[in-house]
Formats: structure tokens, sequence, C-alpha cells
């Protein structure tokens, strides 16, 4: 069983990596193999709608998603974790989940049906506490899931939260993230 971290936020150490380790110490606490992508740490540029990938399924640009494709495809879960910018996820997750279009195009427009199934968890961090602060990004994230046929299995979303760390004044949801990636991975 392999689970795959995707850590939207800029901020290493803040709150949405804090809680996406969690998520990942809880999956790796039943045996699962685990690894963390730092999205801000890649190059990616966003699609560019070359359309190249509704010929193959495969994106023209050549960047830092090369090697990213196929650890999407070969996660059994993956948790996607990103800190609320301006109502949606964050720019540098946003780059990712365009260029996620390519498998998108294998799906619905090539009826490629091998693209294996996996499950999906969403952790979302915000410093507002409105009723709607994720009614975007649950939308955002539920269509990306489709695109690389993910069940929306697990989300954890934290309300009023914002400086870096903070989230450990919040040991409830901690342990949340936690119980994600064991139910994760226990699937
Ligand atoms: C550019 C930017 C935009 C933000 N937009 C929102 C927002 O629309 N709603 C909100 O509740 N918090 C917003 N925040 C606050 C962050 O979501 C909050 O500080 C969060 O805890 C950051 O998580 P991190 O430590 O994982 O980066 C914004 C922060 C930044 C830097």
């Amino acid at each position: 069983m392999k689970v795959l971290g995707i850590m939207g936020s800029p901020r290493i150490k803040g709150n949405t990596d804090l809680l996406l380790d969690e998520a990942l110490k809880g999956a790796q606490s039943r045996g699962a193999e685990t690894e963390k992508i730092i999205v801000d740490k890649l190059k990616i540029s966003p699609c560019r709608e070359y359309y190249g990938c509704l010929k193959d399924g495969k994106c023209v640009i050549r960047d830092d998603m090369d090697g990213l494709y196929q650890k999407i495809l070969d996660a059994d879960a993956v948790i996607v974790a990103s800190p609320i910018f301006f109502y949606t996820v964050s720019a540098q997750l946003m780059l990712l989940i365009s260029r996620c279009q390519a498998l998108w195009a294998r799906r619905y427009v090539l009826k490629n049906l091998d693209i294996p199934v996996k499950r999906g968890a969403f952790i979302a961090v915000g410093a507002t506490k409105g009723a709607k602060l994720f009614d975007g990004p649950k939308l955002t994230i539920k269509y990306f899931f489709q695109a690389i046929n993910a069940e929306y299995a697990e989300e954890l979303l934290m309300r009023g939260v914002d400086k870096k760390g903070e989230i450990k004044e919040h040991p409830a949801a901690l342990a949340d993230a936690c119980a994600i990636g064991q139910k994760l991975a226990a699937s």
C-alpha cells in the first residue's frame, strides 16, 4: 500500500505540513509506504492548453511533473493538503492540479480505463471561520480526484488557524489527521 502526500503550502512546518505529517504517520503505523511531495520545491508550469495530451494522454511540457504523474498513478491513496489562499487551494497546488488535465484527457477523452482506482483525502487549513470557506476548494479537489480516479474518501477541514504551527494548539485535529492516514492505509 503506497500513500502519496501532496503538500501544497509554501510554509514548511506550517499548519498544512504538520497535519499532513500526522496523516502520513498514521498511514505508516498501519504498514503503508509513504512519500511526501512538497509542491513549492518543484518547478511546475501551469497548464498552457497546448492540448498535446488529447493525442496520447501525455503532457508535452517537460518539467518536474514528469516524475509526478507516475507517482500519482502508482499510489493506492493520495492525501492532498493545502492552506486556503483567497478561498481556494494554494497557487502552487493549483499548478500541479492544472497539469493533471493530461490524466483527465486519458480518462475522459481517450477513454483509457487503465488508470488505477485509489482513495483520496483532502486536508485544508484556513484562518477565518466563514461557512463557505471550503466550498470552492472542495469542488476543486473533488474534480482533481476524478481526473486521477480517486474516490473522495476523507477530509479534514480546519477553520480559524492562522499562525505558523498554531495547529499544535489543536491536538484533536492532529489526531483526526492521523486517523485519516490510518483509515486510508486500512482500506
Ligand atoms: C496569500 C494568502 C491568502 C490567504 N487567504 C485566506 C482565505 O481566503 N481565507 C482564510 O481563511 N485564510 C486565508 N489565508 C490564511 C491561511 O489560510 C492560514 O494562515 C493557514 O493557516 C496557512 O497554513 P500553512 O501554515 O499551512 O501555510 C491566507 C493566507 C495567505 C498567505
